[in-house]
This record gives structure tokens, C-alpha cells and sequence, in this order.
């Protein structure tokens, strides 16, 4: 099968991973030089990594990186079976990709958006043929998370949601499927957990280290500031943002000037080496 990722940031270039992982060609295309090349040099080390620990051999290695060719076109995706998006949470940005998107490819091709929380329906209305328009979101770090969620927006078609299915439980995920609404199941009951955090920290309750271990210690994986540093406040803010005006302005998801102000400052988390933690090397 032949995959298109559009975007080599954090997630595309995961998403690239797992799907060169499970023996499909895939064509990454970024806008950016030098995303491509980072992605690329990223996926070498993840894979010494796994060498080393003996998960796979360097034969294997050397076939992972050999399915992945990287590409700085949209056009270049043309001979693909489905296309998944992954750029900036921007719905103006993400219509004008798709419409471009859909004049590449074959009639045959899924296009797929890994927006987390964005209107799949909306996104499906700037194609043609919305029926094969599909949403499918995976989680931070891509390689790791088992959970995708599959998002099909109203006009989408049963064939396509049945072909998303088969393509992303083949490789080795767990798919739910959830209705186009804000946020989707995963991000929208994510959002108090986020928001509530950083109550507490405007409100002086404790240090966001001393939240952080609480939670770890509680049994959360990571606790919300490391996460949100993590994500990268760009998109946590934005996610955050649209959940809140798509839900009516509901006050339970609004956001907070506090990550407003990193998101301001460039302050993004761990992609630009500061966030609510500072990440240099002398830090
Ligand atoms: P990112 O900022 O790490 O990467 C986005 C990439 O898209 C960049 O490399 C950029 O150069 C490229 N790009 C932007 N516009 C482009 C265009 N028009 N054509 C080609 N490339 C373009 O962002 P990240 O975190 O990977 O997020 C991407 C998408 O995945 C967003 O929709 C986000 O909501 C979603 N998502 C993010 C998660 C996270 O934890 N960061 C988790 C799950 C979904």
C-alpha cells in the first residue's frame, strides 16, 4: 500500500513511522526543508535505538527507512492509496491542502485528517468527492499510542470509514470510532485536565512541579504541564480554543491567558526548548 503524510512535525513524521513499520511506501511531503531533513534524522536514531535494544535488526532498520521517501510536493503523492494531513491546526489552512490535495490523487484515495479537533465535516466540504474525507487521529508519540481514533464527518462514506478501519487496525492499532462533534472522546475529555491544571497554578494552589508529581504519582503517565510542554503549546492552545468556540463558548473549555502568553512568547514547550519548563542543556 502506498501512504501519503502530509506534514513531517511531531505527528506526521510518527504516523510515517508506524506505517513504514507495518511495510508500506509511504511519501512524506512537508512544506519545510528542514522539517524533512529533522524527521529523517529523527527516524534514524529512533530506529538505533530499537537496534540496540534488539527490537528489530539492522536489516529491518535499513527497510524502514527505505519505505519512507521524502518529498517537498504535494503532487509527488499522486500514486497514493490514502493521504493522511498532519500540519498546522488551522481549518483555512487545512481546506485549501485538501482541495489541492484532491486534484493530485486517484478517485480511489482516502484523504484523512489527524486534526484533534477540528471539523472533519467542514474539512470534507472544501473536496468534491467529501465521501472519501475521513478523520483519523492519532496520539503523541504515534509509534507508542496505541489508541486512533477514526472520525468519519457526516458526508463520508461507509466504505471509506470500513477501508480506514481495515488499513489502521492492520497496523496494530486500536481504533474507536467517535461523531464529528469538538475534540472528538480522547481531546474533549482531556481539556478540564489541562485547564483545571493551570486553575490551579494561577490560583497559587501548588507549583506546577508538585502538580505534575501528584499526578504522576496517581497513576497518569505524565502530569498535565510536562504533557502540554510535550504537545506543544501551539497546538494545546489552538485544540483548547476551538474545542471552547465550537462548544458555544461553553466556560467549562475556556481557555486560559497563562498558556496564551507561552503561546505569544514562543514559548511552545520541548519542540522550541521552552515551555512551562525550560529544556536547554544548562537549564
Ligand atoms: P507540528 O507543528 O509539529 O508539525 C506540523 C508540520 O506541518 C510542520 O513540519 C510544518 O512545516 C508542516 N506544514 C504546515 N503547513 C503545511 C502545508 N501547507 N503543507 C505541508 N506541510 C505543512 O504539528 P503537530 O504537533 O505534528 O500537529 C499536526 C496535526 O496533528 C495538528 O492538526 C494537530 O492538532 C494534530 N495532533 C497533534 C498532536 C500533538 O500532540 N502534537 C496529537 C494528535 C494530533
Amino acid at each position: 500500500m502506498i501512504v501519503g503524510v502530509i506534514g513531517q512535525g511531531t505527528m506526521g513524521a510518527g504516523i510515517a513511522q508506524v506505517a513504514a513499520q507495518n511495510n508500506c511506501k509511504i511519501f512524506a511531503m512537508d512544506a519545510n526543508e528542514n522539517m524533512l531533513q529533522q524527521a529523517k534524522n529523527n527516524l534514524q536514531k529512533t530506529l538505533s535505538k530499537l537496534v540496540e535494544k534488539q527490537k528489530i535488526t539492522d536489516v529491518q532498520k535499513l527497510e524502514i527507512e527505505n519505505n519512507i521517501t521524502y518529498v517537498n510536493n504535494i503532487e509527488a503523492l499522486a500514486t497514493c492509496d490514502i493521504v493522511i494531513e498532519a500540519i498546522v491546526e488551522n481549518i483555512e489552512v487545512k481546506k485549501k491542502v485538501f482541495t489541492q490535495l484532491e486534484n493530485c490523487v486517484s478517485e480511489h484515495c482516502i484523504l484523512a485528517s489527524n486534526t484533534s479537533s477540528l471539523s472533519i465535516t467542514s474539512i470534507a466540504a472544501s473536496c468534491t468527492n467529501s465521501a472519501r474525507v475521513i478523520g483519523i487521529h492519532f496520539f503523541n508519540p504515534a509509534p507508542l499510542m496505541a489508541l486512533v481514533e477514526i472520525i468519519p464527518a457526516i458526508q463520508t462514506a461507509e466504505t471509506t470509514t470500513n477501508k480506514a478501519l481495515q488499513i489502521i487496525n492492520g497496523w496494530g492499532k486500536i481504533t474507536v470510532i467517535a461523531k464529528d462533534t469538538p475534540g472528538f472522546i480522547v481531546n474533549r475529555i482531556a481539556r478540564p485536565f489541562y485547564s483545571e491544571a493551570i486553575r490551579i497554578l494561577d490560583e497559587g494552589v501548588a507549583a506546577k512541579e508538585i502538580i505534575d508529581m501528584a499526578m504522576c504519582n496517581v497513576g497518569f503517565k505524565m502530569g498535565p504541564f510536562a504533557l502540554m510542554d510535550m504537545i506543544g503549546h501551539d497546538v494545546n492552545y489552538v485544540v483548547t480554543e476551538t474545542v471552547w468556540k465550537e462548544m458555544f463558548y461553553d466556560p467549562r473549555y475556556k481557555p486560559s491567558h497563562t498558556q496564551k502568553r507561552l503561546l505569544e512568547a514562543g514559548w511552545l514547550g520541548k519542540k522550541s526548548g521552552r515551555g512551562f519548563y525550560n529544556y536547554a542543556a544548562d537549564a
